[in-house]
């Protein structure tokens, strides 16, 4: 088969992908039943198009559709076409984003969108990249944080500097994961407790680090996050950064889940002060609708990129003589892939306009659903905080186990295929989380998703009942 054939064969499988409109998120397998049926230890021909098509289309029938409107489990979903525009181009054009000299126009563009979202931010004066993802982002946050707190830290390390750095107890386990990357120890890390608005508490966040440095610790990283993970909330930047700054540490923001906040109406009622933080990590693959990775990493001065992360006889690949500095200097990575064509296309198609309706109405619909819970005497509002999540349990008199019946639930919707939504913990209650990133999901889409709960969980009731 020639390459234009086979191009034709592949879109014509997109296409009908594309045009179906299946009732269920998936067509789940357990994992032996779903080796088997995919066949995956036979031997297969060398050679063979036909065969990379059967492939092809068994990955398709198996796999999650995450741009399904009843896909409500993770930060990211949705389908976008400009979006898979750009990453057909960027495969097709593979290169790598550390160089001009092999990514003239990605680079102009990354350039052109990390000043557009730097002014967006606030950061005026600031310099952004383009990394693997939030957790990475979080990680440089820290590490620059670090190597401001600890002089010479390149060459030497911490050499025992006794660091402690501080996020809520309800901050992304990225944070733990840096501390352990960086040589601080997830010891060095303080969780401080969140208060009654399931924020982090400023009063406690000062005294732990009164405690620290009368322990004789040096505080030197505060990161707040603006939309937290399960509950979906935004910390006062306002307070917390002034805290930061009084104590001379660097004031990061975990914007990973909510910085596309920035885009929408309520920026000032949510993210106050932002444009003080040193720092932003902002996912681009989450509320924005890009396919996974695109995130921004941002800090509000210039400089900390060049100091931190500048080293190595890199002079075989960075030749420098284009007036535009080569990013790949200042990233952690070497190879980098093209995450930026796929955000300028979607950019270009929604606008800033478009986007903070996007956003809006997400935030519009997360308060649909919680009053649907409200107004549901079956169903418990865990948390009444959340902007960006809905936190809720089933309840009943009959059920001795909430959070073995919540959880079968969930887990039987989702091997039915009829909705797939996260849980998780708060506390000692397990709750299910409904979040929504998908543009195309709207009220009846919610409506559906309360339905299918209520069946599912009525279903699992009777069970109970038939077992007693
Ligand atoms: C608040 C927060 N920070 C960081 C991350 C990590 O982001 P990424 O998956 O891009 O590494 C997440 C992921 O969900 C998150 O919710």
């Amino acid at each position: 088969m020639n390459q234009s054939d086979a191009v034709e064969r592949l879109f014509l499988i997109i296409q009908k992908y594309l045009g179906e409109n299946p009732d269920k998120v998936l067509n789940y397998l357990p994992p032996k039943a779903m080796a088997e049926t995919l066949g995956l230890d036979a031997p297969r021909p060398a050679g063979d198009m036909e065969q990379l098509f059967s492939e092809i289309e068994n990955y398709l029938q198996y796999s999650v559709r995450t741009g399904h409107s009843q896909y409500l489990n993770q930060l990211w979903s949705g389908f976008s076409m400009p979006v898979f525009m750009g990453e057909v181009i960027s495969a097709l054009c593979n290169t790598s984003m550390y160089t001009y000299e092999v990514a003239p126009v990605a680079l102009l563009i990354e350039r052109k969108m990390i000043a557009e979202l730097l002014q967006i931010i606030g950061f005026t004066a600031g310099e952004g990249q383009f990394t693997t993802g939030g957790s990475n982002g979080n990680m440089l946050a820290m590490m620059i944080a670090r190597n401001r707190a600890v002089e010479d830290c390149k060459k030497r390390g911490i050499h025992g500097v006794p660091l402690v750095g501080f996020v809520s107890e309800d901050a992304h386990y990225s944070f733990d994961k840096a501390a352990n990357i960086l040589g601080l120890g997830t010891n060095s890390l303080v969780k401080v407790p969140i208060d009654h608005t399931s924020t982090m508490n400023p009063v406690l966040l000062e005294k732990a680090i009164f405690d620290a440095k009368a322990a004789g610790n040096i505080p030197f990283f505060v990161g707040a996050t603006a939309g937290t993970t399960i509950r979906g909330t935004f910390d006062d930047l306002t307070t917390i950064g002034a805290v930061a700054r009084q104590n001379d540490m660097w004031f990061h923001v975990d914007g990973a889940w909510g910085g596309s906040v920035l885009l929408s109406s309520a920026r000032d009622q949510h993210l106050a002060a932002i444009e003080e933080a040193d720092s932003l990590v902002w996912d681009a693959h989450k509320m924005m609708g890009m396919t996974l990775m695109c995130s921004l990493f941002a800090v509000r001065e210039k400089g900390h990129f060049d100091d931190v992360l500048k080293l190595g006889d890199t002079s075989y690949i960075f030749h420098e003589d284009d007036d535009l500095v080569d990013p790949g200097l200042l990233s952690l990575q070497c190879g980098r892939r093209n995450d930026i064509l796929k955000f300028w296309l979607e950019w270009c198609y929604t606008g800033k306009e478009g986007y903070q309706k996007r956003i809006d109405n997400f935030m519009s619909l997360i308060a649909y659903a919680r009053a649907k819970v409200v107004a549901d005497p079956k169903l418990e509002l865990v948390d009444e905080n959340g902007i960006l999540s809905v936190c809720f349990r089933y309840t009943d008199d009959q059920i001795s186990d909430l959070n073995a019946f919540n959880i079968d639930v969930r887990r039987d919707l989702y091997e039915a295929g009829a909705s797939f939504v996260n849980y998780s913990y708060l506390g000692e209650i397990a709750v299910i989380r409904l979040v929504i990133s998908n543009k195309n999901v709207g009220k009846p889409d919610i409506d559906r998703f309360f339905e299918n709960f209520d069946k599912q969980a009525r279903a699992k009731l009777l069970d109970i009942r038939s077992d007693s």
